[in-house]
């Protein structure tokens, strides 16, 4: 202001002054003080007549215009303008005004420049790697140099000897071995003094650190194509969070089907490699990533693989050559391999030899070769091979095929046959491959198509010729030829003439009787070629001139003759017949049959009958040449003296005797007869049994449940009847009444049925008891049916002292004796048989 005013006097002095032609110049500033950057201008007044106006620089060089420091001059008026000023701007600018006299006046402008505080790339964050020695650069500037001051959590730092902070003499700061724990804002504050300004940066400290990579497992087992997955694991650390990624043979693995990725809090990264397969062994490598730095760490898959045998044919040698056979398999670790054969399980491992040196197994590196020398038949066959490792085995067969010339089968190399008739000459042939089978004369084959007497049937390995003789010609010798790819064999057939069979002979006669007799011989020497069929034996009383003939049973050398007659002379010869002919006869034999004699004493044996009776069997022996007529059968308890007797027909087969007593020795004596005489007698015992014991529960379970309801309802009925026996007698009425009163109208019909009912009555209580009646009901019943309605029979069997009692039951059918009447007919015929035996005896 006071400047101004100073200003303002010394122009208005100039003014008054102007008509002197004194040039009075004037800067409308004398002093400017100014921050880079800014602009100002300045103008200088001259008062007077100038002719010249010129600016110089601080350096003294009159100014000329640029873009940035522009002189605008116009009459007594010059502008000097600064854009943007820069520190070099700063001095004193001079106005200096020229007359025309060459008289110059000037005027003056300090100009002041200064720098304002200014950071120059101050960068946050600011990122640095663990440990290291790290500088937080803050680089301000200004003019004066400014004191810079370091702030961190509100609180300076404080650049002491050993602080692991120092601020630099670069206004940076430094913190050596910088840790995670260093990290947050840092402030930067510059001030400048003589100014009093002042500001701040705030810078965001990052630390980072490397990664750090763990593996739990490093290697792996896994087996091949077993649809088995692995996973990888590798746990990472770091500041920023590393990036995990994996890599196998130089190449990052990329998620795909087989190739899982993943991860899970805590750093944990994960690698499944799923359906394990041959080709997934190896290293495989776990990389960890981040601005710090890069860490790998290395994980093995061991990748196991079954045995597997690639490669093992079917062989096939030729007989006597030698066989090889190979096998050959894979796998890892790689398997043995080794060899069992089929036929009797014996192994062969490599360098194993059979007991005859034959056969030999020698194999390493998954393969194995076994070599049969001198091939045989019985080598053919399965041959396992078996590949085995620790993990495994596998085993597949093969079999060996022999190939062989062909071989004939049979040894029957004659045949026999007359003419006439076929004969099949049998060719039987193994060989392998399948031969063809020829038939051969001389040098002839013969056709496989039928003649007049040659017929060929072939079938699977065998061809037989079927020859029809006709003539002398066609017997004699024929080849049977067998040709296959490996050789042809010829076996020579005869087919000879047959003859008609040698004589039998030691011809001898066995089991002369009186009309039968058995020849036996020895069968001929020789049976002409064909088989026999049958022996004829001839015969004749010997007196006769004319002989009957026998045949034997098919082969049999034993011949039966019958129809003899008793007490003659007999010659016998036999000869031998096959399909030729009738062979020759043996010599004569000459025998004599037995004379009719009496009987053998026939053999008994006994069997139990039923209930009271007694089944004796009877077994003819010799008759002695006639019929036996019959069979006197005595017998009798072993107390009693008295014999009873029954005579059987001698073509019966048993005796029955009864009925009998119980709980008794019985002593029978059988003699047989026939029209000659009487055999010596057959002595034979037996016991009775105890009579059985019938209780009431014997009795209702054998009269069953009918039976017990019909005794309910008898009951029933005798209440029924007291109750009209009451009424009878109280009220004359009922039934009874009623039956009274009928009875009384036909008296003549009822006198017969009360004679029957008195004598039923009498049957009954002269037996003592109810039960022999029931009883003897039902062993006769038994009986009967265990003879199978024979009883009609037995009547006759017996002796004339006893067949009263028995007629009722000859006349009557065997199920009609059941009837009540013949009961009672039965029941007298025990009461009586003691008396009837008496009798006899008398
Ligand atoms: C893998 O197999 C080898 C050989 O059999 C064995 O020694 C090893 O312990 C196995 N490793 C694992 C992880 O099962
Ligand atoms: C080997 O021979 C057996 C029996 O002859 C047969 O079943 C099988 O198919 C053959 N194998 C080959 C590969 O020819
Ligand atoms: C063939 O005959 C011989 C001796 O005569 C005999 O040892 C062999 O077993 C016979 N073979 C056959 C197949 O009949
Ligand atoms: C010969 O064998 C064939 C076939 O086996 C048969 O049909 C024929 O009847 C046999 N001939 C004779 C005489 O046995
Ligand atoms: C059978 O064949 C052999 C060899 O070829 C020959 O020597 C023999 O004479 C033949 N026999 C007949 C009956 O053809
Ligand atoms: C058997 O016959 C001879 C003579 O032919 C005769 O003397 C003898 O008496 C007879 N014997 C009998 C038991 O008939």
């Amino acid at each position: 202001m006071l400047k101004k005013m100073i200003a303002k006097l010394v122009l208005f002095g100039l003014l008054v002054c102007g008509s002197q032609a004194v040039l009075q110049v004037s800067i409308s500033l004398n002093k400017v003080e100014l921050s880079v950057g800014e602009s100002k201008f300045f103008t200088c007044t001259v008062i007077g007549e100038p002719v010249s106006l010129t600016w110089y620089s601080p350096q003294g060089e009159p100014i000329v215009s640029t873009q940035r420091v522009v002189l605008h001059t116009e009459g007594v008026r010059s502008r000097l303008t600064i854009y943007n000023a820069i520190v070099e701007d700063a001095g004193i600018y001079r106005c200096q005004a020229k007359d025309a006299k060459g008289q110059s006046q000037e005027a003056t402008v300090v100009l002041e420049i200064y720098q304002k505080l200014t950071f120059r790339s101050v960068q946050t964050p600011q990122e640095f790697r663990q440990s290291e020695d790290a500088e937080v650069v803050c680089d301000v500037i200004s003019s004066p140099v400014p004191a810079v001051s370091w702030f961190y959590k509100n609180k300076e730092i404080l650049s002491e000897p050993n602080n692991r902070f120092q601020v630099l003499p670069n206004n940076n700061l430094q913190i050596m071995r910088v840790g995670k724990s260093d990290e947050g804002e840092y402030r930067c504050e510059a001030r400048v003094e003589a100014r009093g300004e002042i500001d701040f940066r705030n810078i965001a400290v990052v630390v980072n650190v490397p990664p750090v990579l763990s593996v739990p497992q490093q290697s792996f087992n896994a087996t091949a194509d077993a649809e088995e997955s692995v996973t990888f694991t590798c746990i990472t650390s770091g500041s920023p969070d590393p990036e995990v990624t994996w890599h196998r043979k130089g190449q990052q693995i990329e998620s795909s089907d087989q190739h899982v990725l993943g991860s899970l809090e805590g750093g944990r990264s994960m690698l499944t490699v799923r359906s394990v397969g041959k080709g997934d062994g190896g290293p495989y490598t776990c990389r960890a990533t981040n601005k710090a730095g890069v860490l790998e760490s290395q994980l093995v898959l061991k990748v196991f693989v079954q045995p597997h045998i690639t490669q093992l044919r079917n062989v096939t040698a030729v007989e006597g050559s030698a066989a090889l056979i190979s096998c050959s398999a894979e796998g890892e670790p790689l398997p043995e391999v080794s060899w069992r054969r089929g036929s009797d399980g014996q192994s062969f491992s490599d360098g194993d030899k059979s007991a005859d040196g034959r056969v030999e197994a020698r194999g390493r590196n998954g393969k194995s070769m076994l070599t049969i020398n001198g091939v045989r038949l019985t080598d053919l066959g399965r041959f396992d091979c078996e590949a085995h490792s620790r993990i495994g085995e596998h085993q597949k067969s093969m079999y060996l095929d022999i190939e062989y010339a062909p071989k004939f089968q049979n040894n029957h190399t004659i045949f026999y046959s007359w003419e006439g008739n076929p004969v099949n000459i049998s060719c039987e042939v193994m060989s392998n491959p399948p031969a063809t089978i020829l038939w051969r004369r001389e040098r002839y084959t013969i056709s496989s198509e039928p003649t007049a007497n040659t017929r060929v049937h072939s079938g699977p390995g065998r061809s037989q010729l079927e020859v029809t003789p006709m003539s002398e010609r066609d017997f004699g010798r024929y080849n049977c030829t067998a040709r296959n790819n490996i050789g042809a064999r010829y076996q020579e057939f005869i087919l000879a003439q047959a003859d008609v069979p040698s004589n039998p002979y030691s011809v001898r006669l066995t089991a002369v009787a009186q009309r039968i007799a058995t020849v036996a011989f020895m069968t001929p020497d020789s049976h002409g070629g064909v088989p026999i069929g049958h022996y004829v034996v001839n015969y004749k009383e010997s007196s006769n001139q004319q002989w009957r003939s026998a045949k034997s049973h098919g082969v049999q050398s034993t011949v039966m003759l019958s129809s003899l007659e008793p007490n003659t002379t007999y010659v016998v010869r036999v000869a031998a017949v096959n399909g030729k002919g009738q062979g020759e006869y043996s010599h004569t034999e000459t025998f004599q049959t037995l004379p009719i004699r009496e009987p053998s004493p026939p053999t008994v044996h006994g069997q139990r009958g039923v209930g009271k009776a007694y089944r004796l069997g009877l077994i003819k022996q010799d008759d002695g040449g006639m019929p036996i007529v019959e069979y006197i059968v005595k017998y009798k308890p072993d107390k009693d003296d008295q014999w009873m007797t029954k005579l059987v027909p001698g073509v019966h087969e048993f005796a029955l005797l009864q009925p009998l007593q119980w709980n008794t020795r019985y002593s029978v004596e059988i003699t047989a007869r026939n029209i000659k005489g009487l055999s010596e007698p057959t002595y034979f015992q037996f016991l009775m049994p105890q009579k059985p014991d019938i209780t009431a529960d014997s009795l209702f379970s054998s009269l069953g449940l009918g039976t017990v309801v019909g005794l309910g309802v008898a009951a029933l009925l005798l209440l029924l009847v007291l109750v009209d026996v009451s009424c009878f007698f109280l009220r004359q009425c009922g039934l009874l009444m009623c039956l009274t009163r009928r009875l009384c109208s036909r008296k003549s019909a009822t006198s017969a049925k009360g004679k029957e009912l008195e004598e039923g009555k009498a049957a009954y209580l002269g037996d003592g008891s109810k039960e022999p009646i029931v009883e003897m009901r039902t062993e006769e019943e038994r009986i009967t049916n265990a003879e199978d309605g024979s009883p009609v029979n037995e009547p006759t069997e017996t002796t004339p002292l006893t067949e009263p009692e028995k007629l009722p039951l000859k006349e009557e059918n065997g199920k009609e004796v059941l009837k009540p009447d013949t009961i009672e007919i039965k029941v007298r015929g025990e009461n009586s048989h003691h008396t009837n035996a008496g009798d006899s005896k008398a």
